[in-house]
């Protein structure tokens, strides 16, 4: 049978759309696989010692994505019963089906995120449950870096990191654009996560790779974190097959991320310029941009439906209103196409609104 090849729309909806790049594919061709649930995969192998090096963690585990990442450290460092605490804008609260509680009993103890990611420290503290009988025990505390694109810097986790010392908790970092975060911080993978005692971090996302993310952390972790993939069917087999792609990644997508954040801003700018959109700076730190359509009469839901019959997708998004996400195969040309297109779309919305009335 032929696949042909579909003419690929400029689609902003996620740095998860990505083609797999040419040295990933001619990676994976050539991957040289094992059983990873014996541990005899050595591409898997290579890949989880990179990433223990990179960031500073005694070990690590490939997964088969962020989710099961997630899901597996919270399996592993609470109990039934026990508390989590995670802001009531990330991803485990929202888009992971709470499946700590729905799988381990898990309490997922939300606190509001602000509006720049962070989590207050005084309602923090306040919900850090003491040892009462009453109580469920808090056991970890998760953050997101980049939440919904913004990098959330040094200074604020160590003093998340004193709360938790204080108080005997474990610290989790949903890392799945942890890439993003440390170009926009200038700083270090291994300085970013070093006071967490585990990290998710995915190459699915802006590092292009087709699939997997990995988890980090001590020896007795991953020891722990092993069983639990197991048990929830993420043994896989001759894994090293798309293992290959994620060390490709390692290799060729770090550094371009620079672009993307270029490619971002010339979009957060080109589409601040046009009347009836407004985009909100604070938020486009990295790969992302959100904005907003303020006219009277046109929905968000028909600009992007319109925008969408011409080829560009986005992304209502709840919090923030539309989103764009930029990624590799984004180019600047891309980004000037849009631009343009939005101002025809608000343009031809307007048009046909004044003739409907
Ligand atoms: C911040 C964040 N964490 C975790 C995930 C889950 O990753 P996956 O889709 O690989 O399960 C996503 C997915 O988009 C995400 O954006």
């Amino acid at each position: 049978m032929n696949i042909t090849t579909p003419i690929l729309p400029i689609d902003l909806r996620s740095d998860t759309v990505t083609q797999p790049s040419p040295q990933m594919r001619q990676a994976m061709h050539e991957a040289i696989v094992g059983d990873d649930v014996y541990d005899e995969d050595p591409t898997v192998k290579l890949l989880q010692e990179r990433v223990s090096q990179l960031t500073g963690k005694e070990s690590a585990l490939f997964v088969t994505s962020g989710t099961m990442g997630n899901l597996i450290a919270l399996l592993v460092q609470c109990q039934r019963g026990d508390q989590a605490i995670v802001g009531n804008k990330s991803h485990i609260a929202l888009y992971e089906q709470s499946g700590a509680s729905a799988l381990g009993g898990i309490r997922l103890r939300t606190i509001a995120n602000l509006r720049n990611g962070c989590l207050e420290l005084d309602t923090l503290k306040s919900a850090i449950t003491s040892d009462d009988i009453h109580f469920s025990r808090t056991k970890l505390i998760c953050l997101e870096n980049t939440w919904n694109g913004i990098p959330i810097d040094l200074s604020y986790i160590k003093s998340v990191k004193q709360i938790a010392q204080d108080h005997g908790l474990k610290m989790h970092l949903d890392g799945a654009r942890i890439f993003n975060a440390a170009l926009a911080l200038n700083e270090p993978i291994d300085k970013l996560v070093h006071d967490f005692d585990t990290v998710q971090l995915c190459f699915s996302k802006g590092l292009a790779a087709p699939i997997g993310s990995i988890i980090c952390g001590s020896k007795q972790f991953i020891h722990e974190a092993k069983r639990m993939r197991k048990v929830l069917g993420g043994g896989m087999r001759q894994v090293g097959i798309i293992a290959s792609a994620a060390l490709v990644s390692l290799d060729t997508m770090i550094d371009r991320l620079v672009d993307d954040h270029k490619n971002a801003k010339l979009l957060a700018d080109g589409l601040a310029q046009i009347e009836h959109i407004t985009v909100e700076p604070c938020l486009n730190r990295t790969n992302m941009v959100f904005f907003n359509i303020n006219h009277p009469h046109i929905s968000t839901k028909e600009f992007i439906l319109q925008l969408c019959q011409n080829n560009i997708l986005v992304l209502a998004e709840k919090q923030f209103g539309i989103r764009a996400v930029v990624h590799y195969g984004i180019e600047a040309s891309d980004i000037n196409q849009v631009i343009t297109q939005v101002k025809i779309v608000i343009r031809n919305l307007k048009q046909n609104k004044t003739l409907a009335n």
